[in-house]
C-alpha cells in the first residue's frame, strides 16, 4: 500500500457506496484518514469496516448534507479529533424522481428538494470544514458536478448526453461549478484549491447502473484534485482527461 497521503485526514460525503465510497477507498489506499460521511450510519459503518478490512484508517461520522444540525456535529467531531482538514471531498448527490419530465413541467418541490443536497449541502459542508481546511498545510476541497451541468453542453445538440435535460440536477451542478468559481476566487491567497469533478457516465445507484464507466474510473477525476501538488489549478472544472467547458 502506498503512503503518500499518510497524515492527511479526507471526509468524503455520502461515501458509504457508489463513487463517493470508491473515492475514499482509493484515498485511503494511499494512507490518508477517510472520514465515511454517511446520512445513515449502519450503512456508514458497512462501508467503514469494508474499507478497514483492507487496512484502510476509516471512521464513520453521520452526515446529511441537508441537516446542518449534522453538518454542525461532524465539523466539532472533526476539529476535537484530528485539529484540521485536509481533503473535503463534497460528494453526496441526488435525481430526484421528478425530474424525468420535460424541464418546464417539472414541480418545484423538485427542485427545492434537488437544490438542498446537490446546491446548499455543498455550500453548508464547506462553509462549516473551511476554518479546519484553512488549518491543513495543503487543504484540497473537490466539488462532484457533472458534464450535464455544463452550460455549453447542454446548448450543444451534439452533446453525448443532450437528451439528458434534467432541470433540477443539471442546474444544480451549474450552481455548484458556480460556487467553486467564487470560492476559488476568495481562497487565491491560501493554499486552499477548490475545483470540480466530473466522474463521467458512471454504473451507479443515481443512474440505476446504466452507466458505462465503474466506480474506479468514476473515482479518478476526484481523486486527482484531492492530491493536487502546491502548484495545482484552482476554480477549475475537470474530467480525467483535462478540462470540461463550463
Ligand atoms: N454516476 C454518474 O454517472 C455521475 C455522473 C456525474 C456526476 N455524478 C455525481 O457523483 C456523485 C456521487 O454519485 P453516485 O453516482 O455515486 O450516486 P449514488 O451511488 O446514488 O451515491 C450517492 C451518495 O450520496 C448520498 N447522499 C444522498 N443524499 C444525501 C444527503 N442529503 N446527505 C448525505 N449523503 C447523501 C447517498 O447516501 P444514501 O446511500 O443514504 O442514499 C450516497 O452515499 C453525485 O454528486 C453525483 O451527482 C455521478
Amino acid at each position: 500500500m502506498s503512503e503518500d497521503l499518510k497524515g492527511k485526514v479526507a471526509l468524503i460525503t455520502g461515501a458509504n457506496k457508489g463513487i463517493g465510497y470508491e473515492i475514499a477507498r482509493q484515498l485511503g489506499s494511499r494512507g490518508a484518514t477517510v472520514l465515511v460521511g454517511a446520512r445513515d450510519i449502519r450503512r456508514g459503518e458497512e462501508a467503514a469496516d469494508k474499507l478497514r478490512f483492507s487496512e484502510i484508517h476509516a471512521r464513520t461520522i453521520q452526515l446529511d448534507v441537508s441537516d446542518q444540525k449534522t453538518i454542525d456535529s461532524a465539523a466539532k467531531q472533526i476539529e476535537s479529533e484530528f485539529g484540521k482538514l485536509d481533503i473535503l471531498v463534497n460528494n453526496a448527490g441526488i435525481i430526484s424522481d421528478g425530474d424525468r419530465l420535460p424541464p418546464s413541467q417539472v414541480d418545484i418541490e423538485t427542485l427545492r428538494h434537488t437544490y438542498e443536497t446537490n446546491v446548499f449541502g455543498v455550500f453548508a459542508v464547506t462553509k462549516a470544514l473551511l476554518p479546519l481546511l484553512k488549518k491543513s498545510k495543503a487543504g484540497r476541497i473537490v466539488n462532484l458536478s457533472s458534464s450535464l451541468g455544463s452550460l455549453t453542453q447542454n446548448s450543444d445538440p451534439n452533446y453525448e448526453f443532450a437528451d439528458f435535460k434534467l432541470l433540477a440536477y443539471n442546474s444544480s451542478k451549474t450552481a455548484v461549478n458556480a460556487i467553486t468559481v467564487l470560492l476559488a476566487a476568495e481562497l487565491k491567497d491560501t493554499p486552499i484549491k477548490i475545483n470540480a469533478a466530473d466522474p463521467g457516465f458512471t454504473a451507479t445507484d443515481i443512474n440505476q447502473y446504466q452507466g458505462y464507466r465503474t466506480v474506479e474510473q468514476g473515482a479518478i477525476a476526484a481523486v486527482r484534485l484531492a492530491t493536487l501538488p502546491d502548484d495545482g489549478s484552482s476554480g477549475g472544472f475537470f474530467d480525467e482527461n483535462g478540462v470540461v467547458p463550463w
